[in-house]
C-alpha cells in the first residue's frame, strides 16, 4: 500500500468492480478518455479478473480517501521493461464530487516516486487528450513535460483532437 497524506493506493478487490462500472459508465468522467464504449458490470467483472497480478512491470491501484476510507478513482503504472527504465501512467478519479480535492495530485506523486524508488524506473510517460485542461495540470504540477503531439489522434463528439504526450525523468518529480 502506497501512503500520501490525504489518500492511499491500495490492490483492486472484485467488489470494486460496481464502482469501476458506474465511473465507466459516466459520460462526464469519461469525457477525454479514449476507451468508452458503454459497457455492463458482467463485463467489467471479467476484464477485472482477468487483469494480470500486480508485479513490477505492472500495478493498478485503487486512490482511496484516507479520511472515509472510499473508493474514488484508478491509476495504473504499466508496461515496465528493466532494459529500458520507462514505463506508463493511467489515471482517473471517477468520485466527481472529488474532483479539485488535490486527490489525483497526491495519487501521482505517489505512484511515480514509488515507480522510481521501487521499480528502478527513470522515465514515466503519458498521453492526455488537448482539452483535458484539468489533467494536464495535474501532470504539469508533478512535473510531467509535453514532448510531442500525436495530431488529431483522438475523436470526440465530431471534433479531433490532438493527444499530448508528456514524459518525466527520474530528477524532475516534484515530490510534495
Ligand atoms: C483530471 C483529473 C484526474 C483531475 O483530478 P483532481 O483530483 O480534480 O485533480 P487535483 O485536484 O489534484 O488538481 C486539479 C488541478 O487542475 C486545475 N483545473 C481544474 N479544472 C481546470 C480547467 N478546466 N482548466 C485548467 N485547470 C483546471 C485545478 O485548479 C488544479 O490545479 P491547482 O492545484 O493548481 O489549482 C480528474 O478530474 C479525472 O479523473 N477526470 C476524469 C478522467 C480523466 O480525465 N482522466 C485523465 C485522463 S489522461
Amino acid at each position: 500500500m502506497l501512503v500520501g497524506d490525504r489518500v492511499r493506493l491500495r490492490a483492486m478487490e472484485p467488489e470494486d468492480a460496481e464502482a469501476l462500472w458506474r465511473w465507466n459508465n459516466d459520460p462526464e468522467v469519461m469525457r477525454w478518455m479514449v476507451d468508452t464504449h458503454p459497457t455492463t458490470l458482467h463485463d467489467t467483472r471479467t476484464r477485472m479478473a482477468e487483469w494480470p497480478r500486480n508485479s513490477h512491470a505492472r500495478l493498478t491501484l485503487g486512490i482511496e480517501t484516507r479520511a472515509d476510507m472510499r473508493l474514488v478513482g484508478a491509476i495504473a503504472l504499466s508496461g515496465a521493461e528493466p532494459e529500458h527504465g520507462r514505463g506508463t501512467i493511467d489515471l482517473y478519479l471517477g468520485e466527481r464530487d472529488t474532483w479539485g480535492s488535490g486527490f489525483a495530485t497526491e495519487a501521482l506523486r505517489l505512484i511515480c516516486a514509488y515507480g522510481f524508488d521501487e521499480m528502478r524506473l527513470h522515465s514515466i510517460d503519458l498521453s492526455v487528450a488537448d482539452g483535458n485542461a484539468a489533467a494536464r495540470r495535474v501532470y504539469a504540477k508533478v512535473g510531467f513535460q509535453e514532448i510531442g503531439r500525436a495530431r488529431h489522434a483522438f475523436r470526440r463528439a465530431g471534433r479531433w483532437h490532438d493527444m499530448v504526450l508528456m514524459d518525466l525523468l527520474e530528477p524532475d518529480l516534484v515530490r510534495a
